[in-house]
């Protein structure tokens, strides 16, 4: 690539950014009801986007279609959720038969014994207990850390999100003037509402450095807990260095610290037993959600029988009305026991090889500066030229407009995905070789157009 790409790239964001516009004119229409009766037009400011978001009408299999009739393939599925395509018969004969013998009675049900044995078993911690979000399992992820240690400090990875409660909305997106020295990064909230005092409570480390961690619980005795994604998922796909993980989980033992892995996307998707199967190591705590409920809101934390004990004896209260919900429960049943087996595994080991396969090949056809990372059904195109190991190096060496312009390419080529340099690409069940192919070509457009 040249100097004078700057241009181009600019010219054929405006060019692309109209067309957006042109195709989805009743989505424009809803968004001109929708903000004024909800902020930004939206139910969660993740949806909100300039100039107006893309509102859905429904979805079957490896498709979505908008308001304005257009049929995109998805691979954005539902920010990592719809791991088993939408619609899918299973999963929506479980919902229907519940839906018709009552939807919530607040009292334990079989199937949720049935879905926690299973979680146990993929994920191989002892005790389950259910809620109905990632950030309610992060939420309670924290008060066990915290109940079972005695101690108040949790200690989270820079740059990474676990969800919009208060121990956790701590440096998720610091801006560059606020990240402090990077061997004692400063622990910024990451919204007005949190309380200073609060935040202060949160203690920050940059991802695949054990050094910091190790320096920082030798300094200090007030840590109850580490929470870790174990692939940094809001920041496009960073993996773990090699050791990494096993480093954390050998620091936070020989410190009398709980390990927490925050699996709530890399859970189901990434392997059966998500991260603690990929990467062989088993933390105190695991948290899920999102894809285990097949589209219905769903949530799990997962830990040790010491730990989960606190539980059990009164001094955790883990609690709520929907939790176990038996909307919720057929579906992660139909999810986990039907939909996901070692099938569907094989099935989605197999697509990510070809559409990861296929990115790779046009990178280098085109001499992007970018690569391709992936793990199962998740993976991305990083537009960087070099590879990004922590936030850091992320802020600096991320290309928002080459990302930016590629995800229109996608949105008028056909290919649903979401906005921003966050996110990454989920694949499912439902998608087919063609599916795959296709987004490789809209990806070669791309490459094609900025280096023509
Ligand atoms: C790693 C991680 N943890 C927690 C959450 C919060 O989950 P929820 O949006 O279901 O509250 C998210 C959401 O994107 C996430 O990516």
């Amino acid at each position: 690539m040249t100097s004078t790409d700057q241009d181009r790239i600019a010219e054929l964001t405006d060019r692309l950014e109209q067309e957006l516009t042109d195709r989805t004119p009743r989505s424009q229409e809803v968004y001109q009801r929708a903000k004024l009766v909800m902020p930004g037009g939206v139910p969660s400011s993740f949806q909100e986007r300039e100039p107006h978001p893309i509102y859905v009408s429904g979805g079957s299999g490896s498709k979505v279609i908008d308001v304005d009739g257009n049929e995109y393939i998805d691979f954005h599925n539902g920010f990592g959720v719809m791991v088993v395509g939408h619609a899918h018969p299973a999963v929506a004969a479980a919902i229907a038969k519940t839906a018709g013998q009552g939807t919530h009675f607040a009292a334990p049900n079989e199937a949720s014994v049935r879905v926690a044995e299973e979680l146990a078993r993929r994920f191989r911690l002892p005790k389950v207990r259910f809620c109905n979000s990632g950030t309610e399992a992060t939420m309670d992820a924290v008060h066990l850390a915290r109940g079972f240690t005695g101690k108040d400090c949790i200690v989270k990875i820079e740059g990474t999100y676990h969800g919009h409660h208060d121990a956790v909305m701590v440096s998720v997106k610091p801006p560059p003037d606020k990240l402090g020295p990077p061997d004692a990064p400063a622990s910024n909230p990451f919204s007005a509402g949190v309380p200073r005092a609060e935040t202060n409570l949160t203690l920050v480390v940059p991802f695949n450095d054990p050094d910091a961690l190790e320096r920082l619980l030798s300094a200090r005795a007030d840590i109850a807990g580490v929470i870790v994604e174990p692939i940094m998922l809001n920041i496009g796909v960073v993996m773990p260095k090699p050791g990494y993980l096993e480093a954390l989980r050998e620091i936070t033992a020989r410190h009398g610290v709980v390990l927490i892995f925050d699996e709530v996307k890399t859970g189901i998707t990434i392997a059966p037993g998500g991260a603690v199967e990929y990467f062989g190591v088993i933390p105190d705590i695991v948290c899920l959600a999102k894809a285990i409920g097949g589209g219905v809101p769903t949530g799990a934390v997962l830990g040790t029988e010491e730990i989960m004990a606190t539980i059990s004896e009164g001094k955790v209260k883990q609690l709520g009305t929907f939790n176990g919900n038996p909307l919720s429960m057929a579906a992660a049943e139909a999810t986990l026991f039907e939909v996901m087996t070692p099938d569907a595994y094989k099935r989605l080991g197999e697509a990510a090889e070809r559409i990861e396969g296929g990115c790779r090949e046009v990178i280098d056809r085109y001499g992007l500066p970018a690569y391709v990372v992936g793990a199962g059904a998740k993976g991305c195109v990083m537009f960087s030229d070099t590879t990004i190991t922590d936030y850091r190096s992320y802020a600096v060496n991320f290309r928002e407009d080459l990302n930016n312009l590629g995800w229109l390419f996608h949105m008028t080529g056909g290919v649903f995905m979401t906005p921003g340099g966050d996110e990454q690409w989920t694949l499912s069940v439902a998608h087919s070789d063609a599916n795959l192919d296709h987004y490789v070509g809209v990806f070669e457009k791309f490459a094609k157009s900025i280096t023509a």
